[in-house]
C-alpha cells in the first residue's frame, strides 16, 4: 500500500443501493480501496435502534453487503464486514460510555432530529449512537473516514473520545481521525422530482436503484419533473431540468450531453427525447450491476466465504486493540 492512513466506513442497512448513493459514496469507496488500506463494514448493531424484526435484520444487512460487492467492492482488496461479526465493538462501546455525558450527547443534531421525529422511542442507543460511531472508527486505529456532510458531527465526537482516552490513561493510543472526501470530484445526484438529491425518503419515483427492472427505470424517467420549455436562446435552466443534464452527465456520452446542450440552447429541446435517451442511457449503466446482484444472490457459498474473510481480519484486528484497551484500563490479563 502507498499510503499508511487506515480508511474506514460504516454503511447503514436501510434500502437498496441507488444512483446518488454510487456516485456520491460508492465510486469513492472504490477509488480509495486500490490505495490505502480499507475497512467498510455494514452497520447492523447502528440499525437496531429502530428494532428491526429478526428477519430484516439479517435480510437487509446481506443485501447491502450484496450490493456493494455488485458495485465493485473487492474483498480482496478491502476489508468488508458486519459490525455484528466484531462483538469486541460492543465492549469498546461500553468502555467509550463511561466517558460520554449526556450534554454532549443530548446536544447532537442527529439525536435531537430523530427524538423529535420519533417522540416514543428515544431509547438509550439512539442516544449512545455518536459512541457506538467512535467504537467502529477507533478499534481499527482508522485514520481517515470517508462521511458525508451528516456525519461530520458524530465524527467530531469520535475525535472527542479518542482524545479522552488518551488523555484520561495518559497514553498515546488512539489515533485522532479525520474526515476524508475526494472534495470536489464528488457528484451530488439530483431526483428526479425536481428538487434536491436523490434519495430513498424523498418518495417512489425520486430514486433509481441499482437493482432496479428496465421498465421500472424507464417509466421514473419518463414521469420526471422537468418544465415548459425554453422560451428564448441560451436561457438558465430550470432547476428540475438542470438536475435531468446532471444525471445525463453522469451516464451518458459527452456528445450526447452536447447535442441536448445544443437543443436547448436553441430551443428546439423536445424533453420526451431528453428523457428517453437518459433512461436508455441508465438502464444500459444499471444492467450489469443487476445482473450482478442477482448472481451474488444466488450464491450463498461465496458470501459466506467472504463475509468470514472479512470478519476474521476485522476482528483479530480489533482482538488486538481490545486487549491493549483492557490493560491500559486495568482489568486483570487474562491472556
Ligand atoms: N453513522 C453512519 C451513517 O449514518 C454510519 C456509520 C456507522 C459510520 N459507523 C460508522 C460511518 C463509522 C463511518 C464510520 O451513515
Amino acid at each position: 500500500m502507498e499510503n499508511k492512513d487506515i480508511v474506514l466506513s460504516g454503511i447503514r442497512p436501510t434500502g437498496n443501493l441507488h444512483l446518488g448513493n454510487y456516485f456520491g459514496a460508492v465510486k469513492n469507496f472504490l477509488k480509495m480501496q486500490e490505495t490505502h488500506e480499507c475497512y467498510f463494514f455494514i452497520a447492523d448493531y447502528h440499525s437496531l435502534t429502530t428494532h428491526p424484526h429478526p428477519a430484516n435484520l439479517q435480510g437487509n444487512a446481506r443485501q447491502i453487503f450484496i450490493e456493494y460487492l455488485a458495485a465493485g467492492l473487492d474483498p480482496e482488496k478491502a476489508t468488508l464486514y458486519l459490525q455484528s461479526d466484531i462483538p469486541e465493538i460492543a465492549e469498546l462501546y461500553l468502555f467509550l460510555n463511561m466517558n460520554a455525558y449526556l450534554g454532549e450527547l443530548e446536544r447532537v443534531p442527529t439525536f435531537k432530529e430523530k427524538a423529535r421525529k420519533s417522540p416514543d422511542n428515544v431509547n438509550a442507543g439512539l442516544l449512545t449512537y455518536p459512541t457506538l460511531m467512535a467504537a467502529d472508527i477507533i478499534i481499527q486505529k482508522a485514520t481517515k473516514v470517508p462521511v458525508g456532510k451528516d456525519q461530520e458531527q458524530h465524527l467530531e465526537m469520535t475525535r472527542t473520545y479518542a482524545r479522552r482516552f488518551n488523555t484520561m490513561y495518559e497514553v498515546d493510543f488512539f489515533p485522532i481521525p479525520t474526515a476524508y472526501n475526494f472534495g470536489n470530484e464528488l457528484v451530488k445526484i439530483p431526483g428526479l422530482d425536481g428538487s434536491g438529491k436523490m434519495g430513498k425518503s424523498e418518495g417512489e419515483g425520486n430514486a433509481i436503484f441499482l437493482n432496479e427492472e428496465e421498465k421500472s427505470i424507464r417509466k421514473k424517467v419518463m414521469r420526471a419533473v422537468s418544465d415548459s420549455g425554453p422560451t428564448e436562446p441560451n436561457q438558465e435552466k430550470s432547476l428540475p431540468v438542470q438536475n435531468l443534464f446532471t444525471l445525463l452527465k453522469v451516464v451518458s456520452k459527452p456528445d450526447v450531453v452536447q447535442y441536448f446542450e445544443d437543443q436547448y440552447n436553441n430551443c428546439s429541446i423536445r424533453y420526451g427525447d431528453l428523457k428517453k435517451q437518459l433512461a436508455e442511457d441508465i438502464v444500459a449503466f444499471t444492467k450489469p450491476f443487476g445482473e450482478r446482484i442477482k448472481e451474488l444472490s444466488s450464491n450463498d457459498e461465496y458470501l459466506r466465504k467472504v463475509m468470514n474473510l472479512g470478519a476474521e481480519k476485522a476482528r483479530a484486528n480489533a482482538q488486538k486493540t481490545m486487549r491493549e484497551v483492557r490493560e491500559i484500563i486495568g482489568f486483570r490479563k487474562i491472556y
